[in-house]
């Protein structure tokens, strides 16, 4: 009897400390899970203020899905910065030119532009 009760708190305390360890490896994992995420990510902060309140990632909103679009640089430069019917042309002073280069790499990783 007491043997067993002994028996079932050292399996509970291995039972926690194994659950530790998991966590662990868990948490020092983590930061170089982010890190492989962020390349393909790159331009994702200047597309959400440039264009995310229109072009939710994916879904559909005001603006039309950019996924798979598959247009060349020119084209998708030329809709940004003349407008294309309902949406408004998006000027240098909105958008630079450095941060329109971020969100071409963005949108060339949702083969938004090819
Ligand atoms: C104020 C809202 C708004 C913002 C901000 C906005 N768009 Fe749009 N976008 C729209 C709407 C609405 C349309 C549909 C236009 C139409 O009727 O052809 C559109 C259309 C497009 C199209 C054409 C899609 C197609 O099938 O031809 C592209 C490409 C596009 N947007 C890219 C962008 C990018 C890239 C940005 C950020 C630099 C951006 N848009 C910012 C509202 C917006």
């Amino acid at each position: 009897m007491t043997k067993n009760r002994e028996r079932g708190r050292w399996g509970l305390c291995f039972g926690v400390l194994g659950a530790l360890v998991v966590a662990g490896a868990m948490v020092t994992a983590m930061p170089h899970r982010a890190q492989a995420q962020n390349r393909p990510a790159q331009g994702v902060a200047q597309f959400n203020r440039a264009c995310g309140r229109c072009h939710p990632d994916g879904g559909e909103d005001t603006g039309p899905d950019l996924h798979n679009l598959n247009k060349t640089e020119e084209q998708m430069t030329t809709i940004i910065r003349n407008g294309q019917k309902r949406m408004r042309a998006i000027p240098p002073n909105k958008l630079s030119n450095a941060d329109l280069a971020k969100v071409m790499v963005y949108l060339r990783s949702i083969h938004a532009v090819r």
